[in-house]
């Protein structure tokens, strides 16, 4: 007889460690200080990836090898787990990593690149395998792709060659089209791995679990029962010293046109028919898909934009945005971003999907809300909650999936207070992941970069995918445009957000949950 849990648990080879040689492009940068060198030195001392590993970085600054490791051990030295670190390992770690200096628009970067990868194969053992890791601006991304295919590098007659690209994938739906139009011209869909470090999160990789591993919510996962949905992802700092970056992205590219619509994504796909990278990236293409793009009178109705002024943090006062260096004194950059989509299939017809994200607010939470409609009878109304309301006042259940910080899920629901009157009260059913599981939660790009190493592209996003997501996203960011300015600024900094934003929810006699700080809701 077919026992489908012996099915899904068979034992797999895939735990066994591995490894492959890591080109990044841009390895001086930020991203590998901060993250990527930090995520594969966690991984070996996880014991995901064997000794082997080698990474080489390509990078303009004219180091030497020694300097370049120099610079990593003063810098991401610093970004280790103090859990995982062990100066010996660290050291030895170090010490393998290795430099090459060149410009990525000169040809011959690639072929000094073949050669040293080459020589690390045959003189020191290095393994054919390869990633290529675009740490780079968006620009730069075609240019190495091609000069990579020049020096036969993506080519997989040895070992496989896989490339990876961080977002942005363009700028808006022809850039994007372009550039996937490009990789497509000199490599295979399945060598690109392009990247969202959302998806690499332990909690969200949890909501498909969540959705797809219980057989408690998924009935109820409809138009029938769900009365809103809220994606809010905040956060408190302002841009700090990236206004170049930002007064050309702004909070929708940044944020909404990836981050929120994975989210967006997996809240509400329909099931995959396998856990693949085919099977789950077609049902989320299928769901972007069935979001009609807004015509410009929708976008008017239906999303709102800010810009944070000054204000005040820690007691301190705080810059607006446009104080903050490299950003024009009258931008229209907006650095709020809230839109009402609509999912037009038969499980989501007539729900509205709010989402929000910006800087410089009242809370750092990124988290998902499921409002649940009202009962449909008012049993208790003739009965007080303990706010003194009626009871059909009382707010309907919520599903929390809190994605960070303070990672886990409550349900709330109404109870029955202690007592020989009927009064009811607000309770919760609360899962923490650090209470539950006694493990550290791996980073993002722990999780993605064995992913690559290991083949599996069900956590990045495949060329329709991207296009889906800029189908839905230029016509607003056109609109926007188009527009007369805003009154911008049109929030300050820590506060709740614009109130454009309110009244966009206020309009379905809906409103947002109230930023509040992590450790004051977990009290509360
Ligand atoms: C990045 C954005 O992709 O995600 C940043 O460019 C943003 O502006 C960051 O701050 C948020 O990521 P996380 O993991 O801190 O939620």
């Amino acid at each position: 007889m077919f026992d489908p849990c012996n099915a899904a648990c068979k034992p797999s080879g895939r735990n066994a460690p591995t490894s492959c040689v890591m080109v990044i492009f841009g390895g001086t940068g930020d991203l590998s200080q901060r993250k990527l060198i930090p995520a594969l030195f966690h991984l070996i001392r996880e014991g995901f990836l064997s000794g082997e590993l080698r990474v080489l970085c390509v990078g303009q600054r004219p180091f030497t090898v020694d300097e370049y490791r120099d610079m990593i051990d003063k810098g991401a030295k610093g970004f280790i787990e103090p859990s995982l670190f062990d100066a010996a390992a660290w050291n030895a770690f170090v010490a393998r990593l290795d430099y090459l200096s060149g410009i990525v628009a000169d040809q011959n970067t690639y072929q000094r690149l073949s050669d040293r990868l080459e020589a690390m194969r045959l003189e020191e053992g290095a393994s054919a395998d390869r990633m290529f890791y675009l740490s780079t601006p968006p620009s730069a991304a075609p240019v190495i792709v091609e000069g990579l295919a020049a020096a036969g590098l993506v080519k997989e007659d040895l070992g496989w060659s896989r490339i990876v690209v961080e977002k942005p994938f363009g700028q808006d739906l022809d850039s994007a089209t372009k550039l996937n139009a490009q990789i497509a011209h000199v490599c295979d869909e399945h060598q690109v791995y392009r990247i969202d470090h959302y998806l690499g999160k332990e909690t969200v990789q949890n909501i498909l679990v969540f959705r797809f591993g219980n057989s408690l919510f998924e009935p109820l996962w409809n138009r029938n029962h769900i009365d809103f949905v809220e994606i809010t992802a905040t956060e408190t700092l302002g841009i700090g010293n990236r206004g170049r970056y930002y007064e050309e992205a702004g909070a929708l590219r940044d944020m909404v046109t990836n981050h929120l619509l994975q989210l967006l994504s997996l809240i509400a796909m329909e099931p995959p028919i396998a856990f693949d990278a085919d099977a789950v990236r077609d049902q989320k293409s299928q769901l972007w898909n069935s979001i009609m793009p807004m015509t410009p009178e929708q976008i008017i109705q239906r999303t709102a934009r800010g810009q944070y002024g000054p204000g005040f943090a820690g007691g301190k006062r705080v810059l607006g945005y446009r104080d903050e260096e490299n950003v024009a004194p009258d931008s229209r950059t907006e650095t709020y971003a809230a839109v009402d989509f609509r999912i037009d299939n038969w499980r989501w017809a007539g729900v509205p999907f709010y989402l929000r994200t910006g800087k410089a607010l009242a809370a750092q939470v990124t988290e998902i809300a499921i409002h649940f409609k009202h009962p449909p009878l008012a049993l208790f109304s003739h009965i007080r909650s303990e706010n003194d309301l009626p009871l059909h006042c009382i707010e309907p259940n919520v599903i929390t999936l809190r994605i960070q910080p303070n990672e886990g899920i409550t349900l709330s629901f109404g109870a029955k207070q202690p007592g020989s009157e009927m009064r009811t009260s607000r309770v919760s059913m609360d899962f923490y992941y650090h209470e539950t599981f006694n493990e550290r939660l791996p980073s993002a790009y722990e999780t993605l970069l064995l992913d690559v190493m290991r083949g599996n592209a069900t956590q990045f996003l495949r060329r329709d995918g991207v296009e889906a997501q800029w189908r839905l996203i230029t016509p607003i960011l056109e609109t926007w445009k188009a527009l007369s300015p805003p009154q911008f600024p049109n929030y300050s900094f820590g506060s709740d957000g614009p109130q454009v934003a309110d009244a966009l929810l206020a309009r379905n006699g809906h409103a947002w949950t109230p930023l509040v700080p992590a450790q004051d809701k977990s009290s509360a």
